[in-house]
């Protein structure tokens, strides 16, 4: 999917509690004010099949590679159903968490072998056919996890089962979300969680904007 008519594929990452929900609803609207069609949907869900498989996965206990080959299978779905005709059509998808959601959760969090994920996520991302479907930009959210763990206090909302492990799975996965950025500096966009939401969304319109939105 390299040719011009093709949308562009932007995913959002970051521990729980780095702010990112708070700012999907704006970079939609930000998109849509400069008249690209989008497409909103998050992970693991985006498709009837994929959000029984949310249910389960954020309150049942099971498996570690179980949860991965979960969220794999929500993913594929995703794709076929969504993201890609989505993309085909020249629309713009803005999609809450994806496969690199995987290598932070389950891979750091969780501590799986990576290499084991990565041939998962080539088999569903489609890679080595003539048109993978691999984000074109994606923005981290990044905050300590002392922040972040404050900031889900005060909600004071329940927890999910991800939410309820201890500070040092939230350690891992933070780390592991850095170094995806470091080694993915061509489509990774580090953002400062702590500043204020105005600081947050002024670094987004200049990503975006720059990005060609
Ligand atoms: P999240 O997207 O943060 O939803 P909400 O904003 O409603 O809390 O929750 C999804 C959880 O699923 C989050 O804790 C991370 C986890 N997750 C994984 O562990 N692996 C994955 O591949 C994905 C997509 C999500």
């Amino acid at each position: 999917m390299n040719d011009t008519t093709r949308g562009k594929f932007i995913t959002l990452e970051g521990i729980d509690g780095a702010g990112k929900s708070s700012h999907v609803a704006w970079i939609v609207d930000f998109l849509r004010a400069r008249g690209k069609t989008i497409v909103s949907t998050r992970e693991p869900g985006g498709t009837p099949l994929g959000e029984k498989l949310r249910e389960s996965l954020l309150s049942e206990a099971m498996h570690a590679e179980t949860e991965t080959l979960l969220m794999f299978a929500a993913r594929r779905e995703h794709i076929a159903q969504r993201i890609y005709p989505a993309l085909e059509r020249g629309d713009w998808v803005v999609c809450d968490r994806f496969s690199d959601a995987s290598h932070a959760y389950q891979g750091g969090g969780k501590m799986l072998d990576r290499r084991r994920l990565s041939v998962l996520e080539q088999w569903v991302h489609g890679e080595g056919s003539s048109q993978p479907c691999e984000p074109d930009l994606t923005l981290l959210f990044d905050v300590p996890c002392e922040v972040a763990r404050q900031r889900i206090a005060l909600a004071g909302r329940h927890l999910d089962r991800f939410e309820q492990e201890e500070a040092q799975f939230h350690d891992r996965v933070r780390h592991a979300y850095l170094d995806r950025a470091q080694k993915f500096p061509g489509r990774f966009r580090v953002l400062d969680g702590e500043a204020s939401l105005d600081a947050v969304r002024a670094q987004l319109e200049k990503i975006l904007v720059d990005f060609g939105a």
